[in-house]
């Protein structure tokens, strides 16, 4: 199976520098708006290797046919899609990020609509193939990963295009999952790159739309690495904006400044879960108390499950005895 994969990283590399021509001819005018509306300069879309997939059904797959790749190994790639008819080019008329893994190779791409007459998914993803698992990959870590080693520091954002704007902002440990939310396999691949040495796991922090879907998924998956939890941060943008809006509306200073105001992520789940209930009432203190002190008797750090204790004790203004108690009964 090793001859197989070596031939789909060929036929990614190939495609990729395909839809990187593409976006240079003409043909590609709204890929080229689309980045310079997102503040990218082409030399943005160069460093992450930005392309286009030009509308029509067989342009990659004619290309790469005529480079002797095969139908079967594009359609195992996930480069070509299969029909009644034959197969076709899974991406059309959309814009190309190439997902690198760690060592910088093209395992699949991630690719969004451009024109309003595509009834397609907005992003578009390479779908699982012998080299690429979604669940196992995220995107921009190949940029990343010397800084985040460096600074044990590493930002989670949600998409492509937050990736690129973090890393133009000087936010380079910045990096997204593709199409699907943050689970534990994507904490083992952070935990391998942050831990060169024993000296600690280094911190997280998470940039979360304020009521995405993805923030519960990425609870639950801290949730089941508890170790990882005490130093994981949610750092959330002003006016509900993603990292990439942000840096437009504001500029870089305003990125940083974000990934700077981070807050410990159990003050910011504490209090989510908080915001359900009355606190003037003796009833909702009592209920929040309930639904809150799970969160404090999971941290396993002994040294922050009692300052979270002291601290859900004063946000509540129930006296620090009780929420002990609660909190062990939660244990
Ligand atoms: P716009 O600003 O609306 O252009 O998009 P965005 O780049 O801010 O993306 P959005 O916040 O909508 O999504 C963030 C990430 O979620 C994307 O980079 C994708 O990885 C993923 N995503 C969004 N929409 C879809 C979809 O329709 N299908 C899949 N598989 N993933 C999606
Ligand atoms: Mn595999
Ligand atoms: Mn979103
Ligand atoms: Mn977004
Ligand atoms: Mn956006």
């Amino acid at each position: 199976d090793h001859g197989n994969r070596a031939r789909l990283l060929a036929a990614n590399d190939a495609a990729r520098e395909f839809f990187a021509e593409q976006l240079t001819a003409p043909g590609a005018e709204a890929a080229r708006s689309f980045l310079g509306e997102r503040g990218f300069d082409p030399a943005a879309a160069a460093r992450f290797g930005v392309g286009y997939a030009p509308q029509g059904w067989d342009n990659l797959g004619k290309h790469l046919r005529g480079r002797g790749f095969t139908e079967a190994e594009l359609t195992a790639a996930g480069l070509l899609s299969a029909g009644d008819r034959g197969s076709y080019d899974r991406f059309r008329g959309r814009l190309i990020w190439p997902i690198r893994d760690q060592t910088g190779q093209t395992v699949g791409f991630g690719a969004r609509r451009l024109y309003d007459d595509d009834k397609g998914p907005k992003y578009l993803n390479t779908p699982e193939t012998a080299i690429y698992h979604k669940a196992q990959v995220l995107y921009g870590l190949d940029l990343a990963k010397r800084d985040i080693a460096r600074s044990r520091q590493v930002v989670v954002v949600e998409g492509y295009t937050d990736v690129m704007a973090c890393h133009l902002a000087g936010v380079t440990t910045a990096v997204a999952t593709c199409g699907t939310s943050f689970g534990v396999d994507h904490i083992k691949i952070m935990r391998r790159v942050l831990s060169d040495d024993t000296s600690g796991l280094g911190e997280v922090v998470f940039t979360f739309d304020p009521d995405a879907a993805g923030q519960k998924a990425a609870l639950r998956a801290f949730s089941e690495e508890q170790r990882f939890a005490a130093q994981t941060y949610v750092a959330i943008a002003p006016d509900g904006l993603d990292p990439c809006d942000l840096r437009l509306a504001k500029g870089d200073d305003a990125v940083r400044r974000m990934v700077k105001s981070k807050k410990p992520m159990f003050e910011f789940v504490i209090k989510q879960r908080l915001s359900a209930y009355d606190l003037d009432s003796v009833e909702g203190r009592v209920a929040a108390l309930r639904e809150a002190a799970p969160v404090v008797a999971d941290i396993r750090d002994s040294a922050l499950r009692p300052a979270y204790t002291r601290e859900l004790a004063k946000m509540l203004a129930v006296d620090l005895p009780e929420v002990t108690a609660e909190v062990e009964r939660a244990s």
